[in-house]
């Protein structure tokens, strides 16, 4: 099964999780990075990050290629910012909306403590389907290395085999 990892990274936790996923399935990468950069540090990080969360916008992305044929499995991946999935998941989903459709769909979500389940649900929303093929949540796993981890990530490419 050819499978495309669609993920968004500001600081490279959901960058090494979807490297790791990415070898366990053989799967392809696609990053998304925002036309404007979000800033990166201090109060502006967190205040532009998370209202542009909030606000649900759809910012303009970098050109990426994404041939929708060659993958009959998309995955998503994001850091959950205030409860949400990060702004430029929301605009590849619009903008892809067709391409995705009837492809089995999974997603993982990192972040700090909480929100990743709103997240997820919010993710299901904009898809317009009531179940993921797998879900997976991992805390900051970069920055809070835990043996855990490597374990939830074999399960959840097992559930997707
Ligand atoms: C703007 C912004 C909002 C965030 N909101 C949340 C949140 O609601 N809940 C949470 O647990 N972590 C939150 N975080 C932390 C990130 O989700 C977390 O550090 C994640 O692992 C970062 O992934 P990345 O390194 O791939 O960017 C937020 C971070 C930023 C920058």
């Amino acid at each position: 099964m050819n499978t495309a990892i669609i993920y968004y990274s500001m600081s490279g936790n959901c960058e090494d999780t979807a490297k790791k996923i990415a070898a366990i399935l053989d799967a392809e990468l696609i990053r998304l990075e925002p036309e404007k950069e979000y800033p990166d540090s201090g109060f502006r990080k967190f205040f532009w990050g998370g209202k542009s969360a909030v606000m649900g916008e759809m910012p303009k992305l970098k050109p990426y290629h994404f041939d929708a044929r060659a993958y009959t499995r998309v995955i998503f991946g994001f850091p959950v910012w205030a409860s949400n999935p990060t702004p430029p998941i929301r605009t590849f989903i619009r903008d892809n909306r067709e391409a995705l459709h009837g492809k089995k769909l999974a997603a993982f979500a990192c972040c700090s403590g909480g929100g990743a389940d709103k997240a997820l649900e919010k993710l299901k929303k904009q898809l317009e389907i009531e179940a993921l093929q797998a879900e997976l949540i991992l805390i900051d796993p970069k920055d809070k290395p835990n043996q855990n981890n490597d374990k939830m990530i074999r399960e959840f490419c097992e559930k997707l085999s």
